[in-house]
């Protein structure tokens, strides 16, 4: 029979890669509480108008990417393309203007987009994102960027410069994507098919455009810091104030807009090396009309989302050894009657004490329970035959320090436990 393979663009995470994505996740969750978010478990399946109505029909993610389909009663339902729009919803629904605002939030979770799968890009990916919502001063944007830093620098991030930018409110945007569309009306022939529909549905996509061409029509456009209101400018002046006092390093990209309609006003990405062409670990921003879009009263909002595949992949060694999973003490029974109860009884007794401990339970050899120590990279064993048992000893075989010795039972836990808090000294 045909073996049956995941679906494409999914990724099965086997022992070894879990073990890491749990050590990152803990990690967001003592970070962003300290900032004082809570956790948001929204759900896969939402109804299609939300993202419709909430990332914008110009959107690649709602244009060409979603899982949409209808349910047995043909309602159009899809697999989340994001996070943002759902959180929203779930403001407005449970009434979360009634909390002291700003309200914040994080959530960790899969995402679904129908892209073309490559390294460090799936269909099925996890992100991991952070929403404050219910104000509008430049303090949350500043604030939301400090902690986004002190997370990546907790895991050993250096030199990252945040890619920072403002696309000014709901009228600049307009204004903005009206004069550049009456720009590159006159080039519409020389520009792709993808950037031919951005003039009709959404201008300012162009901007991030990589076609050399286009980039060099582009240098003679119109630029969108000149159609900011002075409010915009005000807020985007008091963002940058703030990074500088934190010591945030970021550079102003004038061509970042961002792939999402809902953004307003600040909006930021972080680039990584060594992810190739999709560089970027996360991104994020303003979406001060997005409530209301949904159908809430006029509330301000920021965040942002960081694509945990990606941050797996460039994650720094230095935190990875810093976290390696504890390697096992493995108890080996040598040619004892009840082997595998006895070696049980000791794997438990260690565990008891916090100490990572596998039981040989073939009870084949002393040569089968070298194997497996040796495959699961153990830190020493524990050997138990008639003598050892008739004595309440057993045999400790220390592999870091190559030594071996005959120890009491009840004092087994306390010299290993020795043994590795010297070995990590
Ligand atoms: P986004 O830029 O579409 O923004 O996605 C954020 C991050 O998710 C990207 O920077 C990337 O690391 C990761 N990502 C996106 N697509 C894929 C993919 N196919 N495979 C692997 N990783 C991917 C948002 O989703 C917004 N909701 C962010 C936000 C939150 N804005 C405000 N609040």
């Amino acid at each position: 029979m045909n073996q049956i393979r995941n679906v494409k663009g999914t990724r099965d995470l086997l022992e070894d890669s879990s073990a890491l994505w749990n050590v990152v996740e803990q990690h967001v969750r003592a970070t962003f509480n300290l900032y004082g978010f809570g956790e948001i478990r929204t759900p896969i399946l939402e109804d299609t108008s939300l993202f419709v109505r909430g990332v914008g029909e110009s959107s690649d993610i709602v244009g060409k990417e979603m899982y949409t389909f209808p349910d047995r009663k043909g309602r159009s339902l899809c697999l989340r393309p994001e996070s943002t729009a759902a959180v929203a919803r779930a403001y407005v629904q449970h009434r979360l203007q009634d909390q002291p605002q700003p309200v914040r939030l994080y959530y960790i979770g899969p995402q679904f987009r129908y892209e073309r799968p490559q390294k460090g890009r799936y269909r099925q990916f996890q992100q991991i994102g952070a929403e404050v919502i219910g104000d509008a001063g430049p303090e949350s944007d500043a604030e939301l960027l400090v902690m986004l830093l002190r997370f990546l620098e907790g895991m050993d991030f250096e030199g990252l410069v945040v890619r920072l930018n403002t696309v000014g409110d709901i009228e600049s945007r307009n204004r903005f994507g009206a004069a550049l569309r009456d720009y590159l009306e006159p080039h519409r022939a020389s520009l792709s098919e993808d950037s031919q529909r951005r003039l009709d549905t959404n201008p300012l996509r162009i901007l991030d455009t990589k076609a050399p061409a286009e980039r060099a029509l582009l240098e003679g456009a119109p630029e969108l810091s000149e159609f900011l209101t002075s409010d915009c400018r005000e807020h985007f002046a008091g963002v940058r104030r703030l990074l500088d006092r934190f010591g945030v390093r970021y550079e102003i990209e004038p061509d970042l807009v961002r792939g999402l309609d809902y953004y307003t006003r600040t909006v930021f990405e972080i680039a990584a090396t060594g992810l190739g062409a999709q560089d970027s670990i996360l991104g994020g921003g303003r979406y001060d009309g997005l409530i209301e879009q949904l159908g809430g009263a006029e509330t301000p909002g920021i965040g942002f989302a960081i694509g945990q595949d990606r941050l797996i992949d460039v994650l720094p060694q230095s935190f990875k050894d810093r976290h390696q999973r504890q390697r096992p003490v493995v108890v080996v029974p040598i040619g004892l009657e009840q082997g595998a109860d006895i070696a049980l009884d000791i794997a438990e007794q260690l565990r008891t004490a916090g100490i990572h401990s596998v039981a040989e339970l073939s009870g084949k050899s002393m040569k089968a329970g070298m194997r497996l120590a040796s495959k699961l990279e153990a830190i020493g064993v524990v050997l138990i035959g008639e003598d050892e048992l008739a004595a309440g000893t057993v045999t400790y075989k220390n592999f870091a320090s190559r030594e071996q010795s005959s120890v009491d039972r009840k004092d087994l836990a306390q010299i290993i436990t020795t043994s590795i808090n010297r070995s990590t000294d």
